[in-house]
């Protein structure tokens, strides 16, 4: 364990938090990754668990005798260099995901997150402390997952962003498909939670607020500064079945001077209109190509693990 180089610290061992460690261990020789190792794990209800065996996730099956720990004070007392956040999301202060991120950096480590709500609410601060530390933060899986989002920019340099337009939440996308069919609302929503896409409370989805989150996201990364509260958000309860037959999406758009996210019917020539399921888009119009497009799974467990793995492989190529 000494030789290794660079240590991981994973807070919060939920859904995500258990598809990254998954996910790491099953790619970590085709990465080259011997060097590398997820040494701690803190997380509310399992406990602080430290050199966790790589078959934890097959064990735990819910429960373990681990003891609770202060995931803070965790993380300043922890010599890794990564720390991955993956607890639960809060729209109103960003917290505690926000405190352990600040912790993180301020104790000289990296920080991975899938946890929209201090990158929506406060990457400013998170921002600052960054700057001064040298310590990056990065985000990929906020947005539509392991899919290529934002990052795909990345590819085109000089290319520069004109205005983007998305659909950033699948569990809306699956309802509106569902009322598309002749289902009324409440049945493609009990639908929806069967198969696991919405939540026992779906208000974060269905009124608008994960979307308003990821367009306060994209604007930040690319300077448009529009912050959550900014965002003019409308969900899709007023939606009725014809015209979500008639392709009305729940679209996220973003500019300058734009930040929405709106039920809209969209023309059947619009590629957006035929993004069905579950599944997330986004159109980034650029100077030099016109409109590109990414399309792909925006939530579970191995596809938002892939978000982190995508962040952490950028932070190893670079120092
Ligand atoms: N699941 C997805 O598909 C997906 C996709 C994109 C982004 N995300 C985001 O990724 C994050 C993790 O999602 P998830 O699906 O893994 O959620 P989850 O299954 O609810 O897991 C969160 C874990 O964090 C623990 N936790 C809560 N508060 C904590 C605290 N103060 N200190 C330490 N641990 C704490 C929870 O324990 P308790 O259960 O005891 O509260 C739980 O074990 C969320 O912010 C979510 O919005 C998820």
């Amino acid at each position: 364990m000494d030789s290794v180089k660079t240590k991981i610290m994973i807070v919060g061992f939920g859904v995500v938090g258990q598809g990254f460690f998954d996910l790491f261990h099953s790619k970590k020789e085709s990465l080259g990754l011997n060097n590398v190792e997820i040494t701690e794990i803190v997380d509310k209800k399992y406990g602080y668990i430290e050199r966790p065996p790589i078959d934890l996730t097959e064990k735990i099956n819910g429960k373990t005798d681990y003891p609770l720990i202060d995931p803070a004070k965790a993380i300043k007392n922890s010599d890794a260099s990564i720390v991955c956040e993956f607890t639960w999301v809060n729209y109103k202060d960003a917290e505690p995901a926000f405190t352990h991120m600040k912790t993180a950096l301020e104790n000289g480590k990296h920080v991975i997150t899938t946890n929209k709500g201090p990158v929506a609410l406060r990457m400013d601060e998170l921002k600052t402390i960054s700057k001064k530390t040298g310590n990056d933060v990065l985000f990929k899986g906020t947005v539509m997952a392991g899919t290529p989002s934002f990052n795909i920019v990345k590819l085109i340099p000089g290319a520069e962003v004109l205005r983007i337009r998305g659909i950033l939440n699948g569990t809306t996308n699956f309802i509106l498909e569902q009322m598309s069919k002749g289902s009324d609302f409440g049945t493609a929503l009990k639908e929806a939670q069967k198969l696991g896409y919405a939540e026992a409370d779906p208000t974060n989805d269905v009124e608008g607020f994960d979307s308003a989150a990821k367009v306060a996201i994209l604007s930040n990364y690319f300077g448009w500064k529009h912050r959550m509260s900014d965002v003019q958000r409308e969900g899709i309860k007023n939606v009725s079945r014809e015209e979500a037959a008639h392709g009305t999406k729940l679209l996220a758009t973003i500019s300058k001077t734009e930040a929405s996210v709106a039920p809209l019917q969209l023309e059947d020539t619009d590629l957006l209109r035929h993004v069905n399921g579950v599944m997330n888009a986004l159109e980034i119009e650029t100077d030099s190509l016109g409109p590109i497009y990414t399309m792909g799974p925006g939530a579970g467990r191995k596809e938002t693990a892939q978000a982190a793995l995508t962040d952490l492989m950028e932070i190893l190529n670079k120092n």
